[in-house]
């Protein structure tokens, strides 16, 4: 009997589960490499530095389990933090109610976001190595879900490692991609990381008037 040459092709659903899969691996193992429990500098510059916006509504995509989702809380932001990985979102909620502060944590899909109760408007999206990490096919989702919910002037403050520091082909974030994805957004800001990989802290802005007129 015969047999077919080529491997079963890999839906794009499948990609999606197993990126999903491979997330919750990690919060099951334990604490993922990823959670330090310390809020990066960069945002803390934009909450704190000499030119901070005043505190308004802040999304976070990926907010694992909370360090900086609380942090713009404590800071006065009025936020609300998603996480695909539900035992993130629970450790995310014991983590805010003991630093007594007010997150509306959803657990949910960033490229998704018409699913879940989060109408916007909002000034600040934060996404430390979300995005990075999401197949190809859902991107343009996730920007269309930032861009129709962003205030006029919204920043988007995102981290994400460099195509290079993955050996998988989905994986990985360039200034170029997000130029062309986030149409109606400025790249105002693309500075390196320090880790031993290319990475990336990209800031990006939505064009106040396109947002106003999409009204
Ligand atoms: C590298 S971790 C960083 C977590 C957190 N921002 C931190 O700094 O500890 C990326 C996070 O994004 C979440 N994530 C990945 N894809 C997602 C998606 N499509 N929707 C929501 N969260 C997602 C993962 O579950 C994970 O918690």
């Amino acid at each position: 009997m015969d047999h077919p040459d080529t491997a079963p092709a890999v839906t794009e659903r499948d990609q999606e589960e197993a990126v999903r899969r491979e997330l919750a691996d990690y919060y099951r193992a334990g604490e993922p490499p990823w959670d330090t429990g310390v809020t990066p500098p960069e945002l803390v510059a934009l909450v704190e530095g000499h030119d901070a916006p005043l505190p308004g509504r802040a999304l976070e995509l990926g907010c694992g389990t909370g360090t900086n989702a609380v942090y713009l809380a404590r800071h006065g932001w009025e936020v609300v933090a998603v996480d695909l990985i539900d035992s993130a979102i629970e450790q995310a909620r014991e983590k805010a109610a003991a630093a007594g502060a007010t997150v509306r944590l959803l657990c949910g899909d960033a490229t998704r976001l018409d699913e879940l109760d989060v109408p916007g408007l909002y000034d600040l999206f934060f996404d430390l190595s979300c995005y990075c990490g999401i197949p190809p096919h859902r991107r343009d989702a996730y920007a269309a879900g930032l861009t129709r919910r962003a205030a006029p002037g919204a920043r988007l403050l995102m981290f994400g490692y460099g195509p290079e520091a993955f050996d998988d082909p989905i994986s990985g974030v360039t200034a170029d991609e997000l130029r062309t994805r986030f149409a109606g957004w400025e790249l105002l800001e693309t500075a390196p990381g320090t880790n031993p990989v290319p990475t990336f802290w990209f800031v990006l802005r939505r064009n106040a008037q396109e947002a106003r007129t999409d009204r």
